[in-house]
């Protein structure tokens, strides 16, 4: 019932395969940047919080070479049609809808003085799109990494992540944290990416337990809500802040949420105690991290999701189901904890566990979810990978 996670050197061959068959040329740039999961610290980074996502090993590719014209023609898996668009001048948004975020990552290259020259590219992907684990912000680091090799330059990781958080706001109109392309980009093999994102620093934590091992389950629905969803709980938060008027969520207190309550009003009230209390959680879960003491991530992703589904409500049945199922099986079954993960509505969660009974776990989230929903559910284990970077480059 566990899916075995494509391996990343058959996805390079792969997308090469796919360049010569689109376009009958052989690459000289590939590119790869993993998606990622987060095991606590939701809704938080763009409220100055703590957030402790990690790098999937799950990857988009780009693999593709200069064309020698003024124009980008990119082939998907996905897609029959070639998308081509001219890169000698500005960029805007147009169709394919995915070609915008490639738009957005050379606007920003084009922002930071470089030409881009034309080129030509396919994309692959074994990151499931629309399952909550950051397969945009995968995109635009492997296409930012791409253009890397193309103009022959490095840019420095932090620029590069927030180059391609822009190019989402910009490009793709969800004004997202910087969580899922630090992540993506600063991601390291056995390493937990924990930001802080008041001061935009990442910490890379070991995370190398053999005996532990990190469940996605994929719900395989999305909410239309989502977009609209995601901004309006970021403007609540934003209102929030006001309305108790400091200038960050690091320093509001559970008692000053509480003391405004009725000022802050429904559903903003409960949206500020999400924020404070996730805030204090992914502290507590950092803490316990350090002291190898993994139980104790069990209550606090428990916490979590529910202040997710209660307070912040971005959770959805098939998620709130899916996590159920986990903690049925509690600490008995080897379950440590289970939430929601990523922005929500819809989605992934994740699940933290023994290694030794995670093939049982993952037949019965399987079998109890297909039950419960009638919907087959995609399920593999994760562990912390690198970053985007660079598979091969030849001049
Ligand atoms: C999405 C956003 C992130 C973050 C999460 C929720 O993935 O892109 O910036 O806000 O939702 O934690």
């Amino acid at each position: 019932m566990l899916q075995i996670n494509p391996n990343l050197a058959d996805l390079v061959s792969d997308a090469s395969a796919g360049l010569r068959s689109r376009f009958n040329v052989g690459a000289s740039i590939i590119a790869a940047a993993p998606g990622r999961v987060n095991l606590i610290g939701e809704h938080i980074d763009y409220c100055d919080g703590f957030v402790m996502p990690f790098a999937i090993d799950r990857y988009i590719v780009i693999s593709g070479c200069a064309n020698g014209g003024p124009e980008a023609r990119v082939a998907t898996e996905l897609d029959e049609e070639i998308a081509v668009f001219d890169v000698s001048g500005p960029q805007r948004e147009a169709a394919p809808k995915w070609s915008n975020y490639l738009r957005g990552v050379i606007a920003g290259f084009q922002a930071r003085g470089y030409s881009v020259p034309g080129f030509d590219a396919y994309i692959l992907s074994s990151i499931p799109g629309g399952a909550g684990l950051s397969s945009s912000a995968a995109l635009e680091c492997a296409m930012a990494t791409f253009l890397e090799g193309l103009l022959d330059t490095v840019m420095d990781t932090r620029e590069k992540a927030l180059l391609c958080q822009k190019a989402e706001h910009d490009f793709a109109h969800v004004p997202c944290g910087i969580m899922d392309q630090f992540a993506s980009a600063f991601g390291q093999d056995n390493r937990l990416v924990l930001i802080d994102c008041q001061s935009g620093e990442p910490e890379l934590v070991p995370f190398v337990n053999p005996n532990l091992t990190v469940l996605i389950a994929n719900t395989m629905v999305h909410h239309e809500l989502s977009d609209g969803g995601y901004s309006a709980r970021r403007k609540h938060t934003e209102d929030g802040l006001a309305i108790i008027g400091k200038s960050s969520w690091r320093d509001v207190t559970e008692a000053e949420v509480t003391a405004a309550w009725e000022q802050l009003g429904d559903p903003v009230n409960r949206r500020a105690r999400h924020v404070v209390s996730e805030i204090a959680r992914t502290k507590a879960a950092a803490a316990a991290l350090e002291r190898n003491d993994f139980a104790a991530m069990g209550p606090l992703m428990a916490a979590s999701h529910d202040s997710l589904r209660d307070d912040f409500e971005v959770s959805c049945q098939e998620l709130d189901i899916m996590v159920e199922i986990a903690r049925r099986m509690g600490a008995a079954g080897g379950v440590i904890g289970a939430r929601m993960t990523g922005g929500g509505f819809g989605g992934s969660t994740v699940t933290l566990c023994e290694s030794r009974k995670a093939t049982e776990i993952a037949s019965t989230l399987v079998a109890e979810y297909e039950a419960a929903t009638g919907i087959t559910p995609q399920i593999f284990a994760s562990r912390p990978s690198r970053g985007a970077h660079l598979v091969a480059v030849a001049r």
